[in-house]
């Protein structure tokens, strides 16, 4: 048996003629292990509902090639893949109850009455759905309606279970909650399950691999580690991690002694020449000009460092959030202690070359991070 459940071959998603309609999925390759749980982030119209219901069958694939277990299905009847979905839409039937909703899916199997009951409990208790599974879908909120879809699916005997923003009608609390329960349920089983989220939190505490999209493109496909610490490009850099990657454009210069990266406004940022590479060294030569990207969590305050001055201090209850007008820019940083550092107040800040990534200007693809060059 191999270790690859779906796989996903230049897909292609346009809505509409191919090559002059909506262009929704573009030229997507992915191959997802037996027992993964993936994320597909990405902000909303970038073609994740698009590409699932490909996987699914609920739409055609324009080009390329969608395999599920080694078999190639994207030609075939949604009934025929194997596959549960829980839709973002709930989708629940609505003449009968949440109960005869979930148990749905196994009735159709060999299942007695009181297995199948015995299931839907289980699932159910793990949603927090158990009081009103003999209620209708019309008089429950959406956020029940919601996890009544999701039990649906998870319920289900599937080689792959598809769960489109599975979670986005629930309280946070009860959302937390969830979170760690479902995840518990998929990894017990050894299911394989791709679930859609613009919440990157959500991604990150429940997926093993992250698939970052953007405008149909998938941007980085790797674990929330090496997503965090290696973005491959300016997008999946300041579009995971909250709050967002501050980024600088710079110019840079490189003598036998020092690397300097001169940031707008007279800020310029001196190295000793070893806490670079050599490769990176001369790759930043060649570029000239790049864009520096920091993460607020690694921006140090010293007492001597580069000149900003603060804009806003918010406290969130465990962290600071401090704004500052830096380099012809604005800065952000965060701190763990409730900062006292007020509105107009002059501060130095320090980065470590460990903390810094380069970007490519032109392409948006990354450089270095770390001071090590890329790949
Ligand atoms: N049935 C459809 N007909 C035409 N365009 C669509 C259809 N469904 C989605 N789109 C378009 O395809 C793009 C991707 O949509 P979708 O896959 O739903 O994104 P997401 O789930 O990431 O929000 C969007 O531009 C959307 O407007
Ligand atoms: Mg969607």
């Amino acid at each position: 048996m191999s270790d690859v459940m779906l796989n996903l071959d230049a897909v292609d998603k346009f809505y509409g003629p191919i090559d002059k309609g909506v262009h929704a999925v573009r030229n997507l390759s992915m191959t997802v292990t037996r027992g993964e749980i993936i994320a597909l982030l990405g902000s909303s119209g970038c073609g994740k509902t698009s590409t699932l219901r490909m996987v699914a069958g609920f739409e055609a694939v324009s080009r390329g090639r969608i395999s599920i277990g080694g078999r190639e299905i994207h030609t075939l009847p949604p009934v025929q893949r194997n596959v549960a979905m829980a839709f973002e839409g709930y989708s629940l039937y609505p003449t009968v109850t949440v109960r005869d909703n979930i148990a749905f899916a196994l009735k159709r199997g060999n299942f007695s009455a009181v297995d199948v009951a015995a299931k839907v409990d289980e699932v159910a208790e793990m949603l927090e759905i158990s009081a009103i599974l003999d209620k209708y879908p019309s008089s429950i909120s959406g956020g029940q309606q919601q996890r009544a879809s999701l039990a649906r699916a998870l319920i289900r005997d599937a080689d792959l279970y598809l769960l489109d923003e599975p979670m986005g009608q629930l309280e946070p609390q009860l959302r937390t909650l969830l979170r760690g329960r479902i995840k518990a349920y998929i990894k017990e089983r050894g299911l394989t399950a791709i679930l859609v989220t613009h919440d990157q939190t959500e991604a990150n505490a429940l997926a093993d691999r992250i698939a970052v999209m953007e405008d149909g493109e998938l941007q980085q496909f790797a674990s929330p580690e090496d997503i965090k610490k290696s973005p491959a490009n300016l997008f999946t850099g300041t579009f995971v991690g909250e709050p967002p990657m501050n980024v600088f454009p710079a110019r840079t210069s490189i003598s036998e002694t020092t690397v300097s990266l001169r940031l707008d406004g007279d800020v310029e940022l001196s190295y000793p020449v070893d806490a670079f590479s050599a490769e990176l060294r001369t790759r930043l030569t060649e570029m000239g000009e790049v864009v520096l990207g920091v993460r607020p969590y690694a921006v140090q305050r010293r007492e001597t460092g580069s000149p900003a001055t603060v804009v806003a201090n918010q406290w969130l209850g465990d962290q600071s959030h401090i704004a500052a007008n830096f380099a012809a820019g604005s800065l952000v940083l965060v701190e763990h202690d409730r900062t006292q550092l007020v509105e107009d107040q002059q501060i130095a800040v320090h980065l470590e070359p460990s903390d810094l990534h380069i970007f490519n200007p032109k392409t948006g693809m990354a450089i270095s991070h770390g001071a090590r060059l890329v790949g």
